[in-house]
């Protein structure tokens, strides 16, 4: 068949970018969102190699792609990759969304903290706004998050990890969005929280950073960022705690996911429906 006859694709293609990849939910919620207004799209999970990310990235645009996702351990490298980033993208020092602008430019947001913010105050009801929060863990995944929470204007935001340092040094970046500071997880002695994010890696390997109790309150909110069929440790633990309500992140994932559609097809896709169609998919 010469080229000109073949059948032309009307699906604009998407794509996530990640190493592991295999287990990725974004095809199914970004299908999903997009059967609910009727947009063709071709959405697609792909395994790029280490060291590889920026070559894949520039051939997906060069080929037409008209949107990417970008996940672990890329998301520093795709807000390197951006022509133009937003303000928290910039800040957060990575990028999970990239589409090329009008003029060509590739564009870079991290709605992660979009969808963090979005699932506990819309869905799950739970004030950040006058709140004292708590951030466990200085990683990418803490980063990620802190410039939504602040605008969300809690009442302080503290961030403990087991190498104090770090935590420091983010308190230090987002010290002028608000009250932050920064410690060790031995810092948490004499402290209580209204709403502790779970934002380490410790839950991979099952465990559950060392914290004293006493930090939780009747009146508690605690949400693990990472989700899986099961409760996680970190929520096991706080529920043992008497916390008032725990959570895992499938919310927010769904959440970031939508914040993605929305710049890439100016439409809001309904997210309950879709929360609750993937937690099938995890049982
Ligand atoms: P991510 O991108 O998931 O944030 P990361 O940048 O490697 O990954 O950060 C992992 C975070 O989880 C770090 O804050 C790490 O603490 P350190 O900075 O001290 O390494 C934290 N973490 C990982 N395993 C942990 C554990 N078992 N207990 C407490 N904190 C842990």
């Amino acid at each position: 068949m010469d080229r000109e006859d073949e059948p032309v694709s009307s699906a604009r293609k998407f794509a996530v970018y990640g190493n592991p990849i295999k287990h990725s939910k974004s095809p199914i919620i970004h299908t999903a969102f997009a059967a609910q207004f009727g947009h063709r799209i071709e959405y697609r999970a792909v395994r790029v190699e280490l060291g590889d990310f920026e070559r894949s990235a520039r051939a997906f645009f060069e080929r037409g792609g008209a949107g990417l996702n970008v996940t672990v351990p890329f998301k520093p490298e795709a807000a390197a990759f951006a022509d133009r980033l937003s303000e928290r993208a910039r800040r957060a020092g990575a990028a999970n969304t990239l589409h090329p602008a009008a003029d060509g430019a590739i564009l870079g947001d991290n709605t992660d903290g979009l969808g963090l913010v979005r699932d506990m105050v819309v869905n799950l009801g739970w004030a950040v706004q006058g709140a004292r929060v708590l951030v466990l863990g200085a990683g990418g995944a803490a980063r990620g998050v802190l410039e939504p929470l602040l605008l969300e204007r809690p009442h302080s935001l503290y961030i403990a990890n087991r190498t104090a340092s770090k935590a420091g040094e983010l308190a230090g970046i987002f010290g002028e969005l608000g009250d932050v500071a920064g410690g060790g997880l031995e810092d948490l002695e004499g402290r209580a929280f209204d709403l502790v994010i779970n934002a380490t890696s410790a839950g991979l390997s099952g465990e559950v950073p060392p914290l004293p109790p006493a930090m939780l309150t009747e009146r508690s909110c605690c949400y693990d960022m990472v989700y899986g069929a099961e409760p996680t440790a970190f929520m096991r633990w706080a529920a043992q705690h008497a916390a008032w309500a725990v959570a895992d992140g499938l919310g927010m994932l769904v959440e970031q996911a939508a914040e993605s559609y929305y710049r890439w097809h100016q439409a809001r896709p309904e997210t309950g429906p879709v929360i609750r169609q993937v937690r099938e998919v995890l049982a």
